[in-house]
């Protein structure tokens, strides 16, 4: 019998509700026959399909990252506004795919309003610099009355876009990114484009580009260089992370939240350690600005793609395990929410999505979907700490012994609920869990299936979907539920 215990008064910090954040690059399907499809019978007058929509409304997104991504470090922004007959078709070089520019900066608002999301923005500080990302900001932010935002007037948008939060690059660490750079040269560039962007608009978010996961070469040092240039200029640093099972192990697949929680932790070591140098009391924020399960193995690598029309591209279909695994790296998000205000699953539909659409068909759910819009709709303002004892352990090649429980709650002081998130890792071990409560139980809800490899799919779009668990109950302040092996879930208190 494990035992979990949560209370109220032992707070881990707000939720900051830009955790529930997803992205959307121009790559592979996710704009075009995913969130945009003019001709498609559920198309709106702008092309925007509304199946989709309603879907991005149901999975409780809260903001999105756009355009890229890898993509955004080759583009022209002003290839994307503007009469759509004359925009160009321009060649990718991220993805080697021929960009239509048919979707752009005015339409991704438009967008955004439509899905009730906070758009965030990445600036290309890979082909370009300091000059396009103030043009870029002044076209999308200023009234009008100057040559920039009389552009946007012109194309159709008096009204300021009002871009709060904006990303200084992506991935500059990465030697595939068009435009890479050392420590040095993307500090020195993202502190003169933080200084510059300030000047149009002092209050601005800024995000500084961090590493493209924990295991590049410069992982913490890139940190450390980026931050000593930039701490006073901006207000999070970003992470970027993609697990996968590695050579079947899926062991260490389910207990991939601890990579992430290691993750974090050094980058909030990391941050700490430069605002001790700078002797700051400014605290930095990390900006988890895309993270997801990803089975990179299949992806043959930018080179294997050859140049070709926009088409389907890592269009990963996810199991069982991968919505627990996903359901576990939003427990890790909330456990951190003291210093993670920011997180985006990357993608929003069809590239590595919770949302799949066929072109002109169907739109559907993936399993990964259910975690996240569970997580999304239930957290409450208030994450909290909580302490399970007497569990099993899992021993995984990546990361050795762990509890085989991993879990969260978050507290609502105006309705009195509590959730709690919890996931079983064990492949093997069914766990009985009892939490002393004052309340009564509300729901417990769980996502785990026999066939762990399940997937649904156009024709079985609810093959896995969240079930109520039977059983669950109270009695004499306690709670009782059994989580069966490699399960995710959802309990609510009253
Ligand atoms: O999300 C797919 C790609 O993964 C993004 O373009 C890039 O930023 C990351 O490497």
């Amino acid at each position: 019998m494990a035992r979990l215990m949560v209370d109220p008064a032992f707070v881990v910090g707000a939720l900051d509700r830009r955790l529930f954040g997803s992205f959307v690059e121009h790559m592979g399907r996710c704009v075009y026959t995913g969130i945009y499809e003019p001709g498609h019978p559920r198309a709106d007058a702008d092309g925007f399909r509304e199946d989709v929509l309603e879907l991005v409304r149901e999975l409780g997104v809260t903001a999105v990252r756009y355009p890229g991504g890898n993509f955004v470090s080759n583009y022209d922004w002003e290839d994307g506004v503007g009469p759509k007959d004359q925009r160009p078709r321009r060649l990718d070089l991220a993805w080697r795919a021929i960009e239509p520019n048919q979707f752009g900066t005015d339409e991704f608002v438009a967008w955004s309003r439509k899905a009730d999301v906070q758009p965030i923005w990445a600036v290309n500080l890979g082909t370009r610099g300091i000059r396009e990302a103030v043009d870029l900001l002044q076209y999308c932010n200023l009234p009008a009355g100057t040559a920039l935002s009389d552009r946007r007037v012109a194309n159709g948008s008096p009204e300021p876009h009002g871009i709060r939060i904006w990303c200084l690059g992506n991935e500059m660490d990465g030697p595939w990114q068009i435009g890479h750079k050392t420590a040095d040269e993307y500090a020195r560039l993202a502190e003169e484009t933080a200084n510059a962007m300030r000047r149009v608009e002092p209050d601005l978010e800024l995000v500084a580009c961090g590493s493209s996961n924990a295991g590049m070469p410069t992982f913490g040092e890139w940190e450390r260089v980026v931050l000593e240039r930039t701490y006073d200029l901006v207000d999070h640093i970003s992470l970027h992370a993609y697990y996968e099972p590695r050579d079947g192990d899926q062991a260490s697949f389910l207990a991939a939240a601890e990579e992430m929680d290691r993750m974090i932790s050094s980058v909030i070591a990391t941050a700490d350690h430069v605002k001790a140098l700078k002797r700051s009391d400014k605290e930095l924020t990390l900006s988890f600005d895309e993270w997801n399960v990803w089975y990179q193995q299949h992806f043959p690598g930018e080179l294997g793609l050859g140049i070709r029309e926009v088409g389907p591209l890592i269009e990963d279909s996810y199991t069982v395990d991968a919505a627990v695994v996903v359901g576990s790296l939003l427990i890790t998000l909330l456990r951190h929410a003291d210093r993670v205000k920011i997180a985006c699953l990357a993608q929003l539909v069809n590239v590595i999505a919770p949302i799949r659409t066929e072109p002109g068909g169907r739109a559907w759910r993936q399993t990964i979907f259910h975690p996240f819009a569970l997580t999304a709709r239930y957290a409450g303002p208030t994450v909290l700490q909580t302490a399970i004892t007497g569990g099993p352990d899992i021993h995984t090649a990546a990361f050795g012994k762990l509890p085989a429980l991993w879990s969260t709650a978050t507290y609502d002081e105006n309705t009195g609920e509590t959730a709690i998130f919890v996931v079983n890792r064990s492949e093997t071990d069914t766990i009985d869990l009892e939490i002393p409560v004052a309340g009564g139980l509300i729901q417990h809800l769980a996502l785990y299936d026999e066939d762990r490899s399940a997937v649904n799919t156009a024709d079985q779009p609810d093959r896995v979907t969240p079930r109520t668990v039977d059983g669950t109950e109270i009695v004499d302040g306690v709670c009782t539920a059994t989580l069966p092996p490699a399960s995710w879930h959802l309990i609510r208190l009253s």
